[in-house]
């Protein structure tokens, strides 16, 4: 028998209210997503100027959206943005903002301790029923989980950047995750219009760990002088379809957080540590200490 799909409009549907963490490219992201789908979302970053930037991300992306929608009615256009937004609140107090929510999607930078820290805050002041989720691209759930008392409600929920665009949510469940927690994100997933896949905790979950070797060993290509950045790009794209070249790929991720994830692993990821498949790249450490982020700083690899 099919299973009907509770949705958040649905009296029984545990999730009413999104806490996101992190207003930065995938926070932000989330955050449209799971306001266009009817959510109660709290947005919330420490730096007050970033909910800004986030705020203008999902503007400028509904823009896109709207346009598409209603092609020429700017009234109709103007209403489905407001509409959503008025769905978003913004905070710069994450225990405040726990307190009323079901569901915590975490997207804050890409370190172990600064996660931790906040996981570890939350959890004492969350109700007993809401669920915590990191969208973290590399680093194991269950090491987020454990400074929890709810490793039962804890998973990896993995979306891809852009986030309004990319269909594929990995769902990643630790040893502890109770299946009606991985039941529920996956109809979570589902009522965002997504195509959830489930994953076990191991680093990368499926994607990044093929995509992240794949971007460096483009690096190192160019590090050793074999083409240049344009040329692997055109060929990546020409040749092997590819919407995106390796180059314009790490910029739109953003090069720290693509150096956050290959020193992570090559320090102590499971079955990755000492790897020379995710040694650190002199290129991008370089580019990384001048400021050169990516997309998201106006110059990386390229400048826009
Ligand atoms: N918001 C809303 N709509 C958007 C959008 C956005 N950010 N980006 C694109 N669109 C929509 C628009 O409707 C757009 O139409 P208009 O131009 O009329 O507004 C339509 O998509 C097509 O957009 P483009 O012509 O600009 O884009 P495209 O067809 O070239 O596709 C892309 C853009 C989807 C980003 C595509 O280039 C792509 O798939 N790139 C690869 C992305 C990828 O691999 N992401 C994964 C990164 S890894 C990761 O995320 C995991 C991690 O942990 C690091
Ligand atoms: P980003 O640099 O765009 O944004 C990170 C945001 O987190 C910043 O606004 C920062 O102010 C905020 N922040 C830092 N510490 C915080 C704290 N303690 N509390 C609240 N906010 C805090 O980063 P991003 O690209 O959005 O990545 C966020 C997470 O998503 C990372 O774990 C990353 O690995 C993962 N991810 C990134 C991508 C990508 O393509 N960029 C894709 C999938 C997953």
């Amino acid at each position: 028998a099919v299973r009907a799909l509770s949705t958040n409009t649905d009296a029984a549907h545990p999730i009413k209210r999104v806490v996101v963490y992190g207003s930065g490219l995938m926070g932000s992201g989330i955050v449209q997503v799971a306001a266009t789908y009817n959510y109660q979302v709290t947005m919330v970053d420490l730096n007050p100027a970033m909910l800004d930037k986030g705020t203008g991300y999902i503007r400028s992306s509904l823009k896109r959206v709207a346009r598409k929608k209603f092609a020429e009615d700017e009234a109709q256009q103007k209403h489905f943005i407001e509409d959503i937004l008025s769905r978003v609140q913004t905070s710069t107090d994450p225990l405040a903002a726990v307190e009323q929510a079901d569901l915590v999607v975490e997207a804050i930078v890409e370190n172990v301790a600064t996660k931790r820290n906040l996981f570890s805050s939350l959890d004492g002041v969350a109700p007993p029923h809401t669920i915590f989720t990191s969208n973290t691209s590399s680093l194991p759930i269950g090491q987020l989980a454990e400074v929890t008392a709810r490793p039962t409600k804890f998973a990896g929920l993995h979306f891809f950047n852009p986030v309004p665009q990319m269909k594929l949510v990995e769902v990643v469940k630790t040893n502890d995750t109770a299946p009606e927690v991985i039941e529920t994100l996956v109809d979570f997933c589902k009522s965002l219009k997504k195509a959830p896949v489930q994953c076990k905790d191991t680093p990368g979950f499926i994607v990044n760990r093929l995509l992240v070797p794949y971007m460096t060993e483009a690096i190192r290509l160019v590090e050793r002088g074999v083409a240049s950045p344009e040329d692997v790009d055109t060929a990546m794209k020409l040749g092997a379809g590819y919407p995106m070249g390796p180059f314009e790929l790490v910029d739109y991720i953003g090069l720290d957080t693509t150096k956050f994830i290959l020193d992570g692993w090559y320090k102590s990821g499971e079955g990755l540590a000492g790897d020379k498949l995710v040694a650190p790249s002199e290129k991008l450490n370089k580019l990384v200490e001048s400021g050169r982020l990516g997309r998201k700083s106006g110059e990386g690899f390229y400048k826009y």
